[in-house]
């Protein structure tokens, strides 16, 4: 991984590393945002894991959004992305997923999976590049997963 993210991508927005101390926030935007929000034990054991990355955006004091990353040799898998309600629609997901995937300069391929009906998301994965790659069963439970792929050999988002 190469250096820590610390990069504003608007004016009055600032990417860092996830803190224990920021899961009361980050659990209150999970929940409203995914059908299956995370428990907290899954939060804390994605944010000391040495194979994730987990960064929150700050707007002021407030945490308004959140993405994590899992890494393994070059290839990259997106767990987990969401802006708070009231922030959506500027640009904020996409400077999350640009700063995250900035981290690792040497990741070759970014895989995510994403719900057919989420058209935001679907929207938001093509504009920075993703192609649909495949479908996963059942993923979710009650629905289908899509699995959508960017490949950075072929220029960064
Ligand atoms: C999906 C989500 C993260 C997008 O966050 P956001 O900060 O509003 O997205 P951005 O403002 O960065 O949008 C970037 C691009 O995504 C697309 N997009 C975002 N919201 C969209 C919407 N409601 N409808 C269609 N396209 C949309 C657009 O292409 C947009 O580019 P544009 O503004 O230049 O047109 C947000 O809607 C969210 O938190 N949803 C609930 C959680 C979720 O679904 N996470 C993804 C799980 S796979």
């Amino acid at each position: 991984m190469g250096p820590v993210v610390v990069r504003e991508p608007d004016a009055g927005t600032f990417l860092r590393r996830m803190r224990l101390s920021d899961l009361g926030a980050v659990m209150e935007i999970d929940a409203a945002s995914l059908p299956k929000p995370w428990s907290e034990a899954i939060w804390r054991s994605e944010i000391e894991s040495p194979f994730g990355l987990y960064l929150v955006l700050e707007e002021g004091d407030e945490v308004i959004g959140q993405i994590g990353v899992r890494s393994v040799l070059d290839e990259l898998h997106v767990t987990n992305v969401a802006v708070r309600p009231g922030h959506r629609g500027r640009g904020h997901a996409r400077a999350m997923i640009q700063g995250a995937l900035s981290a690792y300069p040497d990741a070759r391929l970014v895989h995510l999976e994403v719900r057919p009906t989420n058209r935001a998301a679907r929207t938001l994965y093509q504009s920075l590049g993703f192609r649909e790659t495949g479908r996963r069963p059942r993923y979710y439970g009650d629905e289908d997963a899509l699995l959508m792929t960017l490949d950075l050999s072929e220029g960064r988002p």
